[in-house]
């Protein structure tokens, strides 16, 4: 793998070369959050899996632009059937990102691609869409 480049963040390039987790560390379903810090800049994001699949977007939420979760990894909705905004309840359909409830209602969460290998380790994807 090469360096990741976020040019439509803040230009953070990230030295990816080591997987993010496997997917055995996610709860099924469940939500797993990271940060990746590199020359003073930070990348926060999150993955989720439902049904054996993962889909991983941005740690920002699209009404006010802060982190979504109220305690580490809690990143769903009580029967863990939605992305669930800590602050003002928005609420995200897990494989899109779509708001389908609260303030941001028709906005989306902003996708992160992931790369999940053979042996089930989880990486970010070289080319990512922002
Ligand atoms: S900050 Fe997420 S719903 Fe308001």
């Amino acid at each position: 793998m090469t360096d990741l480049i976020f040019p439509g963040l803040t230009d953070i390039v990230m030295p990816m070369k080591e997987p993010l987790c496997h997917i055995n560390e996610i709860a099924d379903p469940g939500a797993k959050g990271f940060e990746l810090a590199h020359n003073d800049k930070t990348l926060a994001f999150f993955v989720v899996k439902k049904h054996g699949q993962i889909f991983g977007y941005l740690n920002k939420c699209p009404h006010v632009g802060i982190n979504l979760e109220w305690r580490p990894d809690d990143f769903l909705n009580i029967d863990k059937s939605l992305i669930q905004c800590s602050v003002h309840g928005a609420e995200f359909i897990i494989e899109t990102g779509h708001c389908i409830g609260g303030p941001c209602r028709g906005k989306m969460l902003d996708s992160v691609k992931l790369v999940l290998d053979a042996q089930g380790n989880v990486f970010l994807d070289d080319n990512q869409p922002f």
